[in-house]
């Protein structure tokens, strides 16, 4: 199972893995810092190697079944389906379904329930999901699904109760996420599993910031179906999964690409071979070393959090102190626009609350869900930190971003709308 581990390997020599080992991106004292890993992640060497070979010497279809090519591609994509089975505690590896990302595997679980079943129906969900939901709902919406958005506290944190009292006779999907990818807020996902299986009403997750982040496993959690993305986890970008329960009970989806009839006619499409090998790859080493990695990280997110807040006034921390990734800080300065400071920041990679990618800037939908208000939200910072950070870059950004508040409250321009970086949240 762990066998594309660093050093272990079967598609990795010890010197191959050394020298990939090498290359990791080491940004100690060396800029640009990169600390935006809820938008993406760098691809870990070892999971480069491991994909390497997929593009050259074993470039097979995966559903070629007459040649060694096929079969040796075949076997390398059912191997990563049960490093990506295991990483979530699935029962089977037929129960993961391979797509192009989450923002995919969210519209197969969403649009593919509500067409399996022929009719229209209601479906539940929260005001802080990723737009790949939120945008999915308003189109089923719009086909005449009834939708129910329940709010968030002041934390982002969803009330399971609340949504229990969002079913009725004719919900059939709830969609709540892991954790978010904005303020880091992790939702109880055990409990609000617990009524929807009581209803008898499919539970959907948006797994793709909280997994191997927090603890979740598809059947303690009773959890039908499962999003996920290679490209937040150390792995590939255009790789993903939705994971689809097949047994207690069976969950009946509508393809949404057809065509070849691959992944059980769920989706259709020539498998990227390497991207699916790296994506199992990336599975597999957060799997072993997740944990040792996040208490790492979250020492290092304390740090600079510790720093921002104890240095300067008006700082104030988005998100739940108590469910928070660990990974993730999200901050508001007083009287300083995030895009002002970020200008001046060039040098670190961060991103804004408020996306001004047109010319006025617009207040991310979550901080408004969490009722957080227009000052605080346009001054709200995120930090994801990842494998590659270090103490040496947090305490470069701590500094970095206690003089810029410092020279833009005092100079009087800490408001700078005008800025054109856009925020980039993802
Ligand atoms: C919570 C969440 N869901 C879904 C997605 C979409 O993932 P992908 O980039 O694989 O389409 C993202 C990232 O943008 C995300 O953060």
């Amino acid at each position: 199972m762990r066998s594309w581990r660093h050093g272990s390997a079967a598609y990795l020599t010890g010197a191959e893995s050394s020298a990939f080992e090498a290359r990791r991106p080491r940004m100690t004292a060396k800029l640009p810092i990169y600390l935006d890993h809820h938008a993406t992640t760098p691809v870990d060497p070892r999971v480069l190697s491991a994909m390497l070979p997929y593009f050259f010497e074993k470039f097979g279809n995966a559903s070629s079944r007459s040649h060694q090519f096929g079969w040796e591609a075949e076997a390398a994509v059912e191997k990563a389906r049960e490093l990506v089975a295991e990483l979530i505690g699935a029962t089977s590896t037929r129960e993961i379904v391979f797509t192009s990302g989450a923002t995919e595997a969210n519209n197969l679980a969403l649009k593919g329930v509500a067409e399996q079943l022929g009719e229209t129906g209601h479906l539940v969900t929260t005001a802080v999901e990723h737009r790949s939901v939120l945008d999915v709902t308003e189109r089923l919406s719009s086909r005449g699904w009834e939708v129910t958005v329940v709010g968030v506290d002041r934390r982002g944190r969803v009330d399971p109760d609340a949504i229990d009292r969002a079913l009725t006779d004719r919900t059939r999907l709830v969609s709540v996420m892991l954790a978010n990818n904005e303020v880091g807020t992790i939702q109880p996902i055990g409990q609000i599993g617990k009524r929807t299986r009581a209803r008898g009403v499919l539970l959907h997750v948006d797994a793709v910031q909280g997994v191997g982040r927090t603890g979740f496993d598809v059947n303690d959690f009773n959890v039908d179906l499962c999003s996920l993305s290679a490209h937040k986890i150390g792995g590939p970008k255009g790789v993903g999964a939705l994971y689809v329960r097949r047994s207690n009970p069976r969950v009946r989806l509508l393809s949404q690409i057809d065509g070849g009839g691959q992944e059980r006619g769920l989706r259709s499409g020539t498998l990227d071979v390497p991207g699916i090998v790296g994506f199992g790859c990336a599975a597999d080493l957060l799997g072993s070393e997740g944990a040792g990695e996040n208490q790492r990280l979250a020492g290092l997110r304390d740090r600079l959090e510790h720093r921002l807040v104890s240095e300067l006034d008006g700082v104030s921390i988005n998100g739940d102190v108590e469910h928070r990734l660990p990974n993730n800080l999200n901050l508001s300065f007083d009287d300083v626009s995030a895009n002002a400071l970020m200008l001046r920041l060039s040098e670190i990679a961060l991103s804004s609350g408020s996306a001004c990618s047109s010319a006025t800037p617009e207040p991310s939908h979550v901080l408004k869900a969490m009722g957080i208000g227009a000052d605080r939200l346009l001054g709200s910072l995120r930090f994801g930190l990842g494998r590659d950070n270090d103490e040496e870059q947090v305490e470069y950004v701590a500094s970095r971003i206690i003089e810029e508040v410092r020279n833009l409250r005092s100079s009087g321009r800490a408001t700078d709308a005008g800025s054109r970086r856009s925020s980039g949240l993802e």
